[in-house]
């Protein structure tokens, strides 16, 4: 039974454009690779001592230890630095070490920077509030104030504001926190740390040191300098006692465990998170949680700090991460660790309130009767140029009494204006200045013809209230409010009251929050959300929670509160959300089961293209199931036994799937399954250079798959029946299962070689008013047929143009210190690599020339190209499709110092895909030859 083309009329047309994606300071984390440390993963019941003697003996390798990742039932192992290579290079070290019966796998250590998100920078100074000073006293945590209702936008916008009201806070359960820190001294962070306390443990991986000190790890995870930690905490537990705003956590009632694994300056490595991970896990964490990931090595499952996340969730234990900041670099984009195999990888949602920071002023009104003033009254405002260095305290005047007004003050005044020079000039800001050629300067110049000097502009739209600039002679002040203090004022005005307004001097600023309604972009995907899926097609991410404009706690000596913007702010969420569920629901917490549940019931997104909302669903490679919604999953009856389909891509394509709808309910329901489309997207756009991966907004695709369902009987009492040709129909008893077999012919007529990748969702809705989704993803065409790197895309390069070949280099002598700086890419022979795909594996490789260099060509690029060995730094592994530069210094990998003479340099890269020992799925190019000679006229040669 076919079911597609009854619900396409829906979506008739969705050709999208939008506007220019996410800002690059929203993009992921970044990382470098630690010269000569290695992490490494032995088998079961190998020790470490006995692996350290090995290679030393054997092979004369001699080691020291940078830090032990302990002896799990899911990791034994640790990280080391290599102290002597005994002439092996980075490479040749790696793959013998990785062929001892001991070893299981081994890694390169590699420095991380928090990927931090934007931080909605309060634009007036920070003056600590009242209830904001450091608490030194100690008490237990709070955990049980359900008094007031939750109505803390994002809590509304996931349903935990219905699980609050039952008095379901997350007890019982402790999340572990990957991250800066906590400032646990906060008073809505419990005030304390350690047992009894909200914060009840952790580590410090980093420890308190100045920049660029190696850690110095100990007991105590505070964090005072950065922020980011204290911030996510507050997203989980925050509790309401203590807190001015009066929000909480996703789940006050939880305990929260602190590894603190970066520095002041948000620097850490991947083995600090391993190990903070497997830490974690060995002392017993519920959940765990990590608001960060390595944009770098985005979309593998198989990088080390992925795999160790991945392990943990395949034990059961919930780990939950966020999907990463890079929206604006288009799909298979998820960071690492967020990429790993049964990781919760959580988008980011537009928060449907706006709450802001701004600078806090009063008002008082007199209505004429009694002469009855009112006392003050708050009001939020942005300070703009000019602002006055002195307070001021003014009588407001409206330039009209229109709210819907695009026109105030774009003419001159009329004559019957009075003397303006003592009043507050209200006036509406405009919304299109270009339409209606109208622009602060002119409306400052008609407000200053009589005579005025005082100018407080309210916003035409609650996302388009910001700073004002009126550069006009005279002058003298400019704020703005928001619009419904402007309308406020409107109406008292128009009632005869009297409006006297202060405005606070520059340097005695409180701030205020002010929050708005957002109908525009609230609710729907933020943009710098990062896209999936893995490069192998596994679906990412799997769930979306509100994250950009999300108001949290922040260290007391930076403010105490703070709004934030990034999937870091909507991953907390999602973990106290599984806390939620494990207290609900009683019992164990089951990764699978949870994943599985938070998925289906979760709601899909309108596709929001950064303009309009579309009749379609945004992808789940954007979105994964959609919103989290918390009630929902406690009280799900209805099951699903996967989490969704993977389609794979056409060299892999998996068109039969069947799932089990399991009614665990005691009463007989009825479902009935349909199909809820998503825009099928071109991975990939046609440049001048060839196909490259497109960023953010994707080119679509009016082509979709088609779903055709067939319940299935399965047990005996069970019946299940189709009804209608417009959908399928099953009704399981209470108690029972029932089997639905999903055939999937992929969109038709689109290009292959582009890589559309399509998604959307089975929808499964009951006769109890469950809306039940379960998500698809696939790709049309072979991923592993698109090119790594193509001949226009590897060059040897003169910054970004090709460089003759032949050309001579004089170069510093070499020395493996030396690390390129900016214009070395003109100065130094470099290659340019430009990846249209992801790699698992990308060399360089050098080439001598000449009849007697060539002699020396005695090692093998992967391919069988005769050559001298890797280029020092190199290979790479795991990479997202980013430009790399490999630079030639005189210098091996293994530290050999080359002479001078003539070279070319060979990359070769892995397929998606591909088998390293197939030499057809390496992608090879070589740069033309160049010569080069050191600046000291000689270079030793071994
Ligand atoms: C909420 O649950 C806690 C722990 O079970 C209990 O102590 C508290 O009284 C409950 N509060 C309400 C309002 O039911
Ligand atoms: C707005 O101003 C106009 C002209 O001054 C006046 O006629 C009208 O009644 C006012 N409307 C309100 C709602 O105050
Ligand atoms: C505000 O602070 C600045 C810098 O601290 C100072 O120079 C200035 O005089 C202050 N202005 C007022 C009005 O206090
Ligand atoms: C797609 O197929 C390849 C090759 O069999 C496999 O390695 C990969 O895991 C598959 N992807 C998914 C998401 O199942
Ligand atoms: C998929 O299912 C359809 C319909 O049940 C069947 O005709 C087809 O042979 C199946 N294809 C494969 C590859 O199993």
């Amino acid at each position: 039974m076919r079911i597609s083309g009854v619900f396409c009329a829906l979506f008739a047309v969705a050709r999208v454009t939008a506007k220019a994606a996410a800002d690059a300071s929203a993009s992921g984390g970044s990382a470098a690779w630690v010269h000569g440390s290695y992490i490494v993963e032995l088998e079961a019941n190998e020790s470490l001592a006995d692996f350290y003697n090995a290679i030393s003996s054997e092979h004369g390798i001699k080691t020291e230890e940078r830090m032990s990742m302990g002896s799990s039932k899911i990791f034994n192992g640790a990280s080391f630095k290599v102290l002597d290579s005994a002439g092996h290079d980075a490479p040749k070290l790696m793959d013998l070490i990785a062929t001892k019966p001991a070893v299981k796998a081994i890694w390169p250590v590699r420095t991380v920077t928090l990927d931090v998100g934007k931080t909605e920078e309060p634009k007036t100074p920070t003056a600590p509030s009242p209830s904001a000073q450091k608490r030194q006293d100690s008490h237990a945590t709070d955990d049980d104030d359900s008094s007031s209702p939750d109505t803390f936008m994002p809590h509304l916008m996931t349903q935990i504001d219905r699980l609050h009201a039952l008095n379901i806070t997350g007890k019982g359960f402790s999340i572990a926190m990957m991250d800066s820190g906590v400032d646990y001294t906060h008073p809505a962070l419990g005030g304390c740390f350690g047992p009894g306390c909200l914060v009840e443990g952790g580590w410090d991986f980093v420890g308190d040191v100045p920049k660029g000190s190696e850690p110095a790890p100990d007991a105590d995870p505070y964090d005072g300098c950065f922020g980011h930690g204290t911030h996510v905490a507050g997203t989980i537990a925050a509790q309401a006692a203590g807190n001015q705003y009066g929000f909480t956590g996703a789940a006050p009632g939880a305990k929260l465990r602190s590894y603190r694994c970066w520095n002041c300056d948000g620097v850490g490595s991947n083995e600090i998170l391993v190990a903070s991970f497997l830490r974690a896990f060995e002392e017993g964490a519920d959940i765990i949680q990590c608001s960060n990931g390595i944009y770098e090595e985005a979309g593998w499952a198989d990088e080390p700090w992925a795999l160790v996340a991945g392990r943990i969730a395949q034990t059961g234990v919930p780990v939950i991460v966020s999907g990463g900041n890079s929206g604006g670099r288009g799909m298979f984009s998820p960071s690492t660790p967020a990429s790993g195999l049964g990781v919760e990888s959580v988008a980011a949602v537009q928060n449907q309130n706006d709450p802001i920071f701004v600078s806090s002023g009063s008002y008082t009104t007199d209505d004429g009767q009694d002469n009855n003033k009112s006392a003050d009254n708050v009001y939020g405002f942005f300070a703009g140029t000019p602002y006055p260095a002195k307070a001021l305290s003014l009588q407001l005047w409206a330039v009209g009494n229109d709210t819907e007004s695009v026109t105030d003050a774009c003419s001159p005044l009329p004559d019957d204006t009075p003397d303006l020079s003592d009043k507050l000039v209200l006036l509406r800001s405009v919304p299109d200045a270009r339409a209606s050629n109208c622009y602060p300067p002119d409306q400052g110049q008609n407000i200053r013809a009589k005579g005025g000097k005082y100018m407080a502009y309210y916003a035409y739209s609650n996302t388009s209230w910001d700073e004002e600039f009126v550069y006009v002679d005279g002058i003298e002040s400019v704020i703005s409010v928001a619009p419904h203090q402007g309308a406020a004022w409107i109406e008292m005005l128009g009632r005869g009251v009297q409006v006297n307004v202060s405005i606070p001097d520059k340097n005695s600023t409180k701030q205020v929050l002010v929050e708005l309604e957002d109908h525009e972009t609230g609710g729907l995907a933020a943009d710098f959300t990062s896209w999936g899926p893995n490069w192998d097609l596994e679906p990412k991410p799997q769930i979306a929670s509100p994250g950009a404009r999300i108001l949290s706690t922040y260290p007391v000596a930076m403010g105490s509160y703070r709004v934030m913007s990034g999937t870091s702010m909507a991953s907390p969420l999602v973990a106290g959300v599984i806390a939620l569920m494990g207290e609900a629901r009683g019992g164990k917490l089951d990764s699978e089961l949870f994943g599985r549940i938070l998925s289906a019931t979760s709601k899909p997104l309108p596709w929001f293209d950064g303009k309009t909302k579309a009749d379609i669903l945004a992808p789940v490679q954007q979105v994964g199931s959609g919103l989290v919604q918390a009630y929902d999953a406690v009280f799900a009856k209805t099951l699903f036994d996967v989490q969704s389909l993977r389609l794979n891509d056409t060299d892999h394509f998996v068109a039969n799937h069947t799932f089990t709808i399991q009614n665990t309910g005691s009463d007989e329901a009825t479902y009935e399954i349909g199909h809820m489309k998503a825009p099928t997207m071109y991975a990939k756009i046609s440049t001048l250079r060839g196909d490259m991966l497109a960023g953010y907004p994707n080119p679509t695709v009016d082509s979709w798959a088609e779903l055709s369902f067939s319940p299935d009987v399965f047990a005996e009492n069970q019946r299940a029946n189709v009804c209608t040709a417009l959908y399928s129909v099953i009704t399981v008893p209470g108690g029972g299962s029932a089997q639905v077999a999903v055939t999937i012919v992929p969109p038709q007529g689109v290009n292959a070689t582009r890589l559309p990748v399509y998604s959307g969702y089975v929808s499964v809705n009951s006769t109890r008013a469950e809306h039940l989704v379960l998500p698809y993803l696939g790709v049309v065409g072979s991923m592993h047929s698109a090119p790594v790197l193509t001949s226009t895309g590897v060059f040897l390069a003169n910054y970004g143009s090709p460089a003759d070949a032949n050309a001579s280099y004089t170069l510093p002598t070499p020395d493996p210190a030396y690390e390129p700086v900016p214009g070395d890419e003109g100065r130094l022979p470099n290659m340019l690599l430009d990846l249209v795909m992801g790699t698992r594996q990308l060399h360089v490789h050098v080439v001598a020339l000449g009849e007697e260099g060539a002699t020396n060509n005695t090692m093998k690029t992967p391919t069988g190209i005769p050559c001298l060995g890797p280029l020092a730094g190199w290979p790479m592994r795991y990479l997202a499709a980013l430009s790399q530069r490999a630079y030639f210094l005189g210098l091996l990998a293994d530290g050999t110092v080359l002479p001078q003479g003539s070279y070319k340099m060979v990359a070769s890269a892995l397929r998606i895909f591909g088998d390293e020992t197939v030499a057809e799925d390496w992608d090879v190019f070589e740069t033309v030859p160049f010569s080069v000679q050191y600046s000291n006229g000689t270079a030793p040669s071994r």
